[in-house]
């Protein structure tokens, strides 16, 4: 029996910067989606997968994160008064058990390898998962299930990966591919943000990993890498180098990235489409301007 994968982490300190002016008061993870902060969809995935402690890699400013998962009393109280039970029941979610969850500031924004490397302390030696907000996936059985199940047959170190289209791979991290067993994938290599043209494969990493913890002993060299920064990306490579196994996981669902305002849009209308109460008025009006839009054209 392997271990069970029972924390994750999740990195929230980044700036937002692409979403000023609104993210100068709000978090990047509060802004919503339908009606749930991107927080929300993180926490729920990682709650399906068996994840029972929760640790949020913050910085300065992102103190409505913290109240987000706090218990509300003036408001609970009220709709209590007022009978709503239905509006209580949702606020349910946003609670956590007392000791679920810990926030680990992150002081200097010194990259994503960083970030994970500030919650060693809380993880210790055991395995355990990343979950990066901005990537938001859409799935039948959440992601992270579906790898924590892959990596319960493999072990090693998985992250979750999908092609992208080539001109796009300089965004991300990028695997080599040893051998393609369909969805899952042993890796040969892994580069961090390759510079166009040197991209070993166009099968990228998305914002899901389960990791062993001698990835963190890894970011202990703190290697600068990509952009100045500390990658996550090269503490699993030097797993590789290890002779370790690093897998590649090709999830079944549709990934937004919310860490761009075109892909925060599309998730924005994706998730209201699939909503029953939201569906028709908001398919009539897309109907509506599309057709415009193009009798304008
Ligand atoms: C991070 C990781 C990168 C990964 C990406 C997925 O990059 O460093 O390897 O492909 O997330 O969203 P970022 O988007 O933070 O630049």
């Amino acid at each position: 029996m392997r271990k069970k994968v029972t924390k994750a982490i999740f990195p929230v300190a980044g700036l937002g910067t692409r979403f000023l002016p609104a993210t100068k008061s709000v978090p990047k993870e509060i802004m919503t989606l339908v009606d749930r902060p991107l927080i929300q969809y993180a926490i729920d995935e990682a709650r399906a997968a068996g994840i029972k402690e929760f640790i949020f890699v913050t910085s300065r400013g992102k103190g409505a994160l913290e109240d987000y998962f706090d218990t509300a009393p003036q408001l609970e109280a009220e709709l209590r008064k007022k009978g709503k039970e239905d509006l209580l029941e949702i606020l349910k979610n946003t609670n956590m058990d007392s000791g679920a969850i810990a926030y680990i500031r992150q002081h200097k924004a010194m990259g994503l390898g960083h970030a994970v490397w500030c919650a060693r302390r809380l993880i210790g030696h055991e395995p355990f998962a990343v979950i990066l907000p901005d990537d938001v996936i859409a799935a039948e059985k959440p992601c992270l299930q579906q790898m924590v199940e892959a990596y319960e047959e493999t072990g090693g170190n998985i992250v979750a990966s999908m092609e992208v289209s080539p001109d796009k791979a300089s965004s991300y991290g990028i695997l080599d591919i040893k051998e393609d067993m369909g969805s899952m994938v042993a890796v040969r290599g892994m580069v961090e943000k390759p510079a166009k043209g040197t991209e070993p494969s166009n099968l990228a990493v998305i914002g899901r990993y389960i990791l062993t913890p001698r990835v963190l002993s890894n970011l202990n060299k703190m290697k600068v890498g990509a952009g100045g920064e500390i990658q996550l990306t090269d503490a699993i490579a030097a797993e590789i180098e290890a002779e370790r196994p690093v897998y590649g996981y090709r999830f079944r669902g549709q990934r937004f990235d919310c860490g761009s305002k075109a892909g925060f849009l599309q998730a924005t209308v994706s998730f209201a489409l699939a909503r029953e109460d939201l569906r028709d008025e908001l398919a009539a009006f897309l109907h509506t301007v599309t057709a415009e839009q193009k009798a304008a054209q």
